[in-house]
């Protein structure tokens, strides 16, 4: 079947190791300028079906009791969906005034919320899926490392609340991966062991089945070492107490 322009502009995605594409949006929290806003710090720009709706308040209550989290790794969270601005704040302010879940209540998200009733910048992150909903977008995570590199993108369905473990997971292995020069392996969380390179050569290939050192080596291709959780951290953790603790 043959697609438009039209629709090749709502699909197009954005991929991992591209530049972040850049806008200028209004938020709950003003006027941002995205990715050069957020230059040398983290930003994970995700996006939600609507307002007012169950699954989006689970998150953004969600989210927001993570916020001082995840500033201290470094990043920034902000949010979109394609609704206007004054609907955006009064759905923050009936999620502080009313909405309790799993025990968290009086939360304030202080984090941006962008408006997109013109669905600009949900287009340029290929948010709208049309197959899933033409008018919401679907629940996309971009995580922008502090060059403004778009690193990992996860998407999920609009009936599907996200893991915001797992986001935070993703967050420290990719800042851990950057840091040590490592890669992670399945389920990876601090204080696990990492992967590391594999070998590039025969002659490396052969040191590293045969030598005894921190190593350990499944096979040639598969070596891990140990990387204290207390060293990532004291890497990747801000150490200095935020205002808003
Ligand atoms: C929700 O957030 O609850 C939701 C939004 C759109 C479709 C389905 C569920």
């Amino acid at each position: 079947m043959e697609t438009t322009q039209a629709q090749e502009n709502i699909t197009a995605m954005p991929r991992i190791g591209d530049k972040a594409p850049a806008f200028k949006a209004i938020t709950t929290q003003g006027e941002i300028n995205f990715p050069s806003d957020y230059e040398g710090e983290w930003a994970i720009l995700f996006s939600h079906p609507a307002d007012f709706t169950p699954v989006c308040t689970s998150e953004f209550i969600t989210f927001a009791h993570l916020e001082n989290k995840f500033a201290k790794a470094n990043c920034k969270l902000i949010g979109l969906s394609i609704d206007g601005l004054y609907s955006h704040i009064a759905w923050l302010r009936t999620i502080k005034e009313k909405i309790e879940f799993k025990g968290m209540k009086d939360i304030e998200v202080k984090f941006p919320l962008i408006e997109d009733i013109t669905m600009e910048v949900a287009k340029k992150y290929g948010m709208i899926q049309p197959g899933e909903s033409k008018t919401q977008a679907v629940r996309a995570v971009f995580f922008v490392d502090p060059k403004g590199l778009i690193r990992a993108i996860i998407y999920y369905p609009l009936s599907l609340g996200r893991n915001f473990d797992e986001i935070y997971r993703a967050l420290i292995a990719m800042q851990t991966s950057d840091k040590f020069s490592v890669a992670t392996p399945a389920d990876w969380n601090p204080g696990d062991d990492v992967i590391i390179s594999p070998a590039g050569s025969c002659g490396v290939a052969e040191e590293r089945m045969t030598s005894s050192n921190e190593l350990k080596c499944e096979d040639w291709f598969f070596c891990t070492k140990p990387l204290n959780k207390e060293e990532v951290l004291d890497k990747i953790l801000k150490k200095t107490k935020l205002l808003t603790e």
